[in-house]
């Protein structure tokens, strides 16, 4: 069984990406400049914004948080988008997400600039995935994409079963192993909560991505001896050992699932890390794109 390690993986690429970096500063061009929206005091979204600003110091980028109370206004919110969609200094920006109850949460996604839209989330980049033209990816399947491929994991005419459908995950990581081309050109499943004999199905997989947000929901009786398994799942379980009170709970039962796989990716320090990273890589990418 071999670990796959997101942590050290984000790390080459970071570096790779702080190199270039400086070739572009050497070139008397402006650093990359992500910015970023986050809207209340939520846990978890604290961390992940602060997670992303480490991660552009690491790669060299500028970065610029801008903080909103809860009590925001969807048009205060919308001016706010326009005006980074406005912003010449800024290439590429996030709307932390989940947002306040009273903010259609679809209506800022789609206010952002296509051109701009480093998560991936507005339809036309959404869109774009789904047929294979270049333009931002969700990060997290990029992650993973960029993790079978530095594993050198075969994927070609491999049974890939992706078990959650959400439109972050499931769906566009679904769509890349689909797609012809180094990583990809699998046959794909997808299982979702109303799928029947889900367990019969992920036996059959080669390589099983989980996304369900269920903890240990992937057992041992559901993996195939040698099979690639890709926990994206990042619940957070109380935990009253740990300083924060909680931690991070994949997806997949990894004592037991762990010795039937050839590869199998940890939580945390498997998935997570290449999220952000991915998020740099398309930042980068917007980089040289207002460069080009
Ligand atoms: N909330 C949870 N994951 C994400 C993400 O990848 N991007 C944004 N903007 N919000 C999130």
């Amino acid at each position: 069984m071999t670990l796959i390690d997101g942590k050290q993986t984000a790390a080459d690429i970071k570096k790779e990406i702080a190199a270039e970096v400086e070739k572009m500063v050497a070139q008397g061009k402006r650093r990359p400049h992500l910015a970023a929206i986050l809207v209340g005091h939520d846990g978890g979204s604290e961390t992940y914004v602060a997670s992303k600003v480490k991660a552009c110091r690491e790669c060299g980028f500028e970065s610029s948080l801008l903080r909103f109370e809860d009590n925001i206004t969807e048009a205060e919110l919308l001016k706010a988008v326009d005006d980074l969609n406005n912003n010449p200094e800024v290439d590429g920006f996030i709307v932390q997400l989940p947002l306040p109850r009273h903010i259609d949460e679809q209506r800022i996604i789609e206010a952002v600039n296509p051109a701009k839209d480093v998560d991936g989330f507005h339809p036309i980049n959404v869109g774009k995935l789904s047929i294979g033209l270049p333009g931002f990816r969700s990060a997290t399947p990029a992650g993973i994409i960029e993790l079978l491929r530095r594993y050198h994991i075969p994927t070609r005419g491999k049974h890939c079963v992706v078990i959650g459908r959400s439109n972050i995950v499931g769906k566009p990581v679904a769509q890349l192993m689909l797609h012809k081309g180094d990583v990809g050109d699998a046959t794909v499943t997808i299982c979702h909560s109303a799928s029947e004999n889900l367990s019969e199905i992920v036996r059959q997989a080669d390589i099983i991505i989980a996304a369900v947000g269920r903890p240990g929901f992937v057992t041992a009786d559901m993996v195939k001896d040698g099979a690639t398994v890709i926990d994206v799942g990042t619940t957070r379980v109380p935990d009253a050992t740990r300083k924060s009170g909680f931690r991070l709970s994949g997806d997949v039962d990894f004592e037991s699932v762990a010795p039937k796989c050839a590869y199998i990716t940890p939580v945390p320090g498997g998935v997570g890390p290449m999220t952000i990273c991915s998020l740099m890589l398309n930042t980068m990418q917007a980089a040289r794109q207002r460069n080009a």
